[in-house]
């Protein structure tokens, strides 16, 4: 690659002026965090939850924790909960966490998502919660999982860290399963320093917030003045007000942002010359857009050399020592081998995306 190449980023947060105005104001207003979860964190909720079309909304510090405190809510200790391999290890550890066991459920090669057809197989008595990950914002085909919960009378969690903008029937994701957790990290389409947050859908969904506000600041709950009350143990989670305020001008463009993600990612699934490829949906936020290489180091080695970044999501979870076990996830292990994230984001020009395209046919 010689010096003066353009360098194509593989993530690239959407920033303007108002973000940073919003980021002076907070500054200046020397209110920067508060367990209590009030000013630019209350209304971050108010907004999200509305965008959303959830019961109820908390923010927290990051998509880890989101997953940590909503699982903490069901009845899973010594139970199996259900996931694929096939996601960040947050997805895992979130079950451990709160003492339940991970049980591995193959994917789709199609979307990289659960693959729904194994569940009826994979529930048994001691299945507590099923854990979907909505995979680069591809949305899991929650009618046949929630068909599935409902009769085996199990809750479903979502993970949506990729999914902050997808739709699923009409409705944005967040508005389906029991609780659903998203994450802010600045990579997301949602960009935050650091953040997440879990929206509620069910009957409990006023009790388990307060809940969910005593576990996300120290265990903290029924607050008179200076007078509160310890009655559990809870963690130092709360999101920050710098986030928050960042995340409110976020907001305003996330479906500007995520519409410019659709258009790239409908270019890359017509004019990318392989047929395993992500496919093109108006309901997905295209957090990631994944191709499937034989070759992938050699790949990614002459995508670098022209300038372009390119990434690997994910190694499977039960490829890692912690989770390593002898596990039948066929497709997980193809995809673990072939699968690469080439760059999208709304900072891309289409001669950048012009460029990609023509890239990845020449390396592939
Ligand atoms: C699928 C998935 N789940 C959970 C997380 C955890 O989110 P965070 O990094 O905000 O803790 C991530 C973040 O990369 C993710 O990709």
């Amino acid at each position: 690659m010689n010096n003066k190449m353009k360098k194509i980023k593989l993530f690239d947060p959407s920033i303007g002026t108002e973000e940073e105005s919003a980021i002076k104001k907070t500054l200046q207003s020397k209110f920067w965090a508060s367990g209590a979860g009030t000013g630019n964190v209350a209304k971050f909720e108010q907004k999200f939850n509305k965008y959303v079309g959830s019961k109820q909304c908390v923010a927290v510090n990051n998509g880890t924790s989101a997953l940590h405190l909503a699982l903490s809510l069901f009845d899973i200790k010594n139970k199996e909960v259900i996931l694929p391999s096939m996601s960040f290890v947050s997805t895992a550890h979130s079950i451990i966490y709160n003492g339940g066991i991970p049980k591995f459920v193959d994917i789709e090669l199609e979307t990289m998502c659960l693959d729904d057809s194994l569940l009826k197989e994979s529930i048994n008595k001691n299945t507590g919660a099923i854990l979907p990950v909505h995979f680069g914002g591809m949305p899991c085909n929650l009618d046949s999982i929630k068909s599935i919960s409902r009769k085996n009378k199990i809750p479903i969690i979502e993970d949506a860290a990729h999914a902050v903008g997808s739709n699923y029937n009409k409705n944005k994701i967040g508005s389906h399963g029991d609780a659903v957790c998203f994450s802010f990290h600045p990579v997301k389409n949602l960009s935050m320093p650091t953040g997440g947050a879990i929206t509620l859908n069910t009957k409990n969904s006023k009790k388990m917030v307060n809940k969910l506000n005593a576990r996300r600041w120290c265990g903290i709950s029924n607050r008179h003045g200076p007078n509160y009350d310890v009655s559990e143990l809870g963690w130092n989670f709360y999101m920050n007000e710098f986030s928050a305020s960042i995340g409110l001008e976020q907001l305003k463009k996330l479906n500007k942002l995520n519409r410019r993600r659709q258009e790239i990612a409908r270019r890359y699934s017509t004019e990318i010359s392989l047929d395993l490829k992500m496919p093109f949906s108006t309901n997905c936020s295209y957090h990631l857009y994944w191709i499937l290489t034989k070759n992938r180091s050699k790949f990614m080695k002459k995508m670098k050399n022209l300038g372009i970044e390119t990434g690997i999501h994910y190694k499977p979870i039960t490829e890692m020592s912690l989770y390593k076990k002898t596990h039948l996830l066929e497709n997980t292990k193809k995809a673990g081998k072939m699968i690469t994230s080439i760059p999208i984001h709304a900072n891309l020009s289409e001669d950048d995306v012009s460029l990609i395209i023509k890239s990845v046919n020449n390396s592939i």
